[in-house]
């Protein structure tokens, strides 16, 4: 089979599409053929070496971790209400290839009306969204929320969720997704590169922090003092939030198929949609994690793998 893999740590160019063989099936894992993968930064952390959870922490490694695809083999003895031919997705290391291994426990059933790439494009930033701003902030009527970054994987979600949720959102992101994010209710659009959010905005209940550094020290001003500020990359400046009276929450998704189904049939019913930039294929995956870091995806890339 084709897989995305690396020998070695570091950048774009230890990433080769290689022929290797289709893994062996065991009790409590089912061989997936993979239809579509999407690419998330995350991707491209393991492959640099800067975030590199257990099962992503050694070479050779196929990289990839969002999919969905068909099972074609459920392992001997395996307790599971899924059966082969099954369509699902979710998350598991090394989805960027033909086939790939995962733990049953972690396959959703995909409904059969979404389409492979729209199921791809859920898990890792859609459980995100769904868990920082409904869980984590509560997003509710008479709410504001600030997104940074809501052209993106997370934030794209992240404004839909707080707007079906009945909340206000304000954003920021860059000229290419800006209708997009006016058609799912966001007001105002706030253009990062040209104008100062801080300048725009005032008495927000949340603010929702992809970045960190400047656009983190930036953002404690528009918080109304309660409010809350949810940082995705671990990075918190605690003297500023207790000088500015809010709550910084250091957050970090934790894998939920309940969540995902729930989030599917939002999908499913057309009230949520991911925000697909661009597909490309399988072999493509390196100059995709390449967009992806150079900041010029706008919006989630997904694989297509035939
Ligand atoms: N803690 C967790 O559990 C968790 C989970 C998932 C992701 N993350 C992290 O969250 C971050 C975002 O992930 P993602 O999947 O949403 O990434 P993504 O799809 O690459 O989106 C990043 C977005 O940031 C925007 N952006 C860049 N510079 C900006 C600025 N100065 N101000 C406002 N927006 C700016 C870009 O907007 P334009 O395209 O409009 O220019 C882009 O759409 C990553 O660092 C990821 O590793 C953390």
């Amino acid at each position: 089979m084709k897989a995305v893999r690396i020998h070695e740590f570091g950048g774009p160019e230890r990433v080769q599409l290689e022929e290797v063989a289709i893994p062996k099936v065991t009790r409590g894992k089912a061989l997936v053929r993979i239809r579509a993968a999407a690419v998330n930064p995350v991707d491209w952390m393991v492959r640099e070496h800067l975030y590199n959870p257990k099962g992503a922490d050694r070479v050779p490694l196929t990289l990839g971790q969002d999919f969905a695809g068909v099972i074609e083999k459920i392992g001997a003895g395996s307790k599971t209400s899924l059966h082969e031919g099954d369509a699902v997705f979710g998350e598991v290391f090394g989805s960027f290839a033909e086939y790939a291994l995962a733990p049953l426990k972690d396959l959703v059933k995909k409904p059969a009306s979404l389409d492979f790439k729209i199921a791809a494009a859920l898990p890792m930033p859609a459980l995100t969204a769904w868990q920082a701003i409904i869980d984590t902030a509560g997003a509710k009527p008479g709410m504001r929320f600030l997104i940074h970054g809501a052209s993106g994987g997370v934030g794209s979600f992240a404004a839909q969720f707080a707007r079906w949720k009945g909340a206000e959102v304000a954003a920021t992101a860059s000229e290419p997704s800006f209708d997009y994010l006016r058609s799912i209710g966001v007001d105002p659009v706030i253009d990062y590169k040209r104008d100062r959010f801080e300048e725009k905005l005032r008495d927000v209940d949340v603010v929702l922090d992809p970045l960190g550094g400047e656009t983190q020290a930036r953002s404690w001003r528009v918080l109304k003092r309660t409010g809350t500020l949810i940082t995705l990359i671990g990075e918190i400046d605690e003297d500023a939030a207790r000088r500015a009276g809010v709550r910084a929450i250091d957050f970090g998704m934790e894998y939920d198929v309940e969540d995902l189904e729930e989030i599917a049939s939002l999908v499913e019913g057309g009230i949520i949609k991911p925000h697909i930039s661009k597909v490309l294929p399988l072999d493509q995956a390196r100059q995709a994690m390449d967009l992806n870091q150079q900041g010029n995806s706008h919006g989630k890339i997904v694989l297509e793998v035939l």
